[in-house]
């Protein structure tokens, strides 16, 4: 089984980024908790960070077609990357969308998600352990 696992634009901050809102838990920490979440299962988890678009449409047109699952937080491109919906859009596989924040207990545009129609279901506002959820229900 092969999951991958998206982080958008200043995901790569987390920890030193806003942590009233986002936490104290870095990327890094993420990504070894799913890593390790996974392998326990028999699974290989793929991680990737990127600011650019592009990349991650990139690394989904690379790595999604034999995806089983995917989790993403496409950071702020969850409100505007039609680019990267379409690529979503394109895959088969179960699509999890996790923000760290309850994106709708925010500032208004970031109550709508482009990502959210061509997902198969999303969690927000439980903080890092959201990927965990999102992870747990691929598996
Ligand atoms: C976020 C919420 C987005 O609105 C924001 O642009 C992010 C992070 C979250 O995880 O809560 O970069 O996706």
């Amino acid at each position: 089984m092969k999951i991958l696992a998206l982080h958008g634009p200043n995901l790569n901050m987390l920890g030193r980024r806003e942590p009233e809102v986002y936490g104290s838990t870095t990327l890094a920490q993420i990504d070894q908790a799913l890593a390790e979440r996974a392998k326990a299962a028999g699974a290989t988890l793929l991680s990737f960070q990127s600011n650019h678009e592009g990349a991650l449409i990139d690394f989904l047109q690379a790595e999604g077609w034999d995806a089983d699952g995917i989790i993403i937080n496409p950071g702020a491109l969850t409100h505007y990357g039609l680019s990267l919906r379409d690529a979503l859009a394109s895959l088969k596989c179960p699509i999890v969308e996790v923000h760290i924040s309850n994106v709708y207990k925010r500032e208004p545009f970031r109550h709508n998600s482009v990502v959210a129609p061509v997902a198969t279901g999303q969690i927000a506002g439980l903080g890092w352990r959201g990927y965990m959820l999102a992870l747990e229900w691929l598996l």
